[in-house]
């Protein structure tokens, strides 16, 4: 690809990099993960034995859907933040009384399309209208399907962790306001042994690896970047002070990398970040919900206790 023309093609991985790496310590937001290559290894990552998340979040779902249709009520219309390859909202819609309309919101917009004609093929009375949308800033909705009683947003997977918990806030706040009249679905990944923390990061077969290294060929891919994949070392951990996960890729040696035509050299040893993952107690998230204006009403808890469902009321 030309130096030239990706200089002036307005690319948000493009803008996003190249702050990031102008800045110190280097950094770039993890929604960049996710295009299709990315969206794909995250899906493996929720198959893996040492990523506990998406099977205990599913099956609280499955065991619970109908306590939280009947929170959610009859005829609502499902907005769905971040909505991956669409498994866990299904477990839902077969508990829902009369469905209004579904509305999957993700980056990634192959994947989204792919998965969403998918469910609309099995959900054939559904209206599914799919989003190609970044919900870490604000979004417009489209006003309420006729028929529709109320909107509810369904956030699984703790996504959420992956904003500071001000960011958090502020994202709970914009929901509130969008949501206003209905509610919110959301799953919140508790704090726990950092050990087994550690590990579903940290996989033993190298698929978180590969997730945090796509960012790299991704800037490779359509930016023609030069990032050698060899030459950063995938590094996460626990921060028990911050009660996130930290993950980076760390530069192994001194390096020159060209981006945009742009130059950046890494010394040895450099961290470039790329995410966090932050945990919650019950009790914490709940406080952090009601300081974004929600009501906290009903939470799921697996009995080992390592992922929690909340319902929250919004504001009126
Ligand atoms: C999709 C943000 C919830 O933080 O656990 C998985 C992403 N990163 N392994 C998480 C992720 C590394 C995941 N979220």
């Amino acid at each position: 690809m030309n130096a030239l023309t990706d200089r002036w093609v307005p690319h948000p991985l493009a803008s996003a990099l190249l702050e990031g790496l102008r800045e110190r310590p280097r950094a770039v937001a993890p929604k960049f993960f996710y295009d299709a290559a990315g969206s794909a290894l995250f899906d493996r990552i929720c198959e893996l034995p040492e990523y506990y998340p998406t099977r205990t979040e599913t099956a609280l779902l499955a065991a619970h859907a109908h306590e939280m249709a009947e929170c959610i009520g009859p005829a609502a219309e499902l907005v769905e933040y971040g909505a991956g390859s669409l498994r866990k909202v299904r477990l839902l819609l077969e508990a829902l009384r009369r469905p209004a309309r579904y509305l999957p919101i993700d980056l990634s917009a192959e994947h989204l399309r792919q998965h969403a004609l998918q469910l609309a093929a099995d959900h054939p009375q559904l209206p599914v209208e799919p989003l190609v949308a970044d919900f870490s800033a604000a979004i417009d909705l489209p006003p309420m399907a006729p028929g529709a009683r109320r909107r509810v947003g369904f956030f699984p997977g703790s996504s959420i962790g992956n904003f500071t918990p001000d960011e958090a806030r502020g994202f709970l706040e914009r929901a509130a306001h969008a949501l206003r009249g209905g509610g919110l679905l959301i799953g919140v990944d508790l704090v726990k042994d950092p050990a087994l923390l550690h590990r579903a990061y940290n996989d033993a077969e190298g698929v978180t690896a590969a997730f945090n290294k796509n960012l790299l060929a991704r800037a490779n891919r359509e930016l023609g970047a030069d990032f050698d994949l060899d030459n950063f070392d995938h590094y996460a951990f626990y921060e028990p002070r911050l009660q996130r996960i930290e993950m980076h890729l760390v530069s192994r040696r001194r390096q020159r990398v060209r981006l945009c035509g742009e130059v950046f050299e890494f010394a040895q040893g450099e961290p470039l970040h790329t995410e966090i993952s932050c945990k919650y107690t019950v009790d914490g998230f709940g406080a952090l919900a009601r300081a974004a204006g929600w009501r906290p009403q009903a939470t799921w808890v697996d009995p080992a206790q390592l992922f929690s469902v909340h319902w929250l009321a919004a504001p009126a």
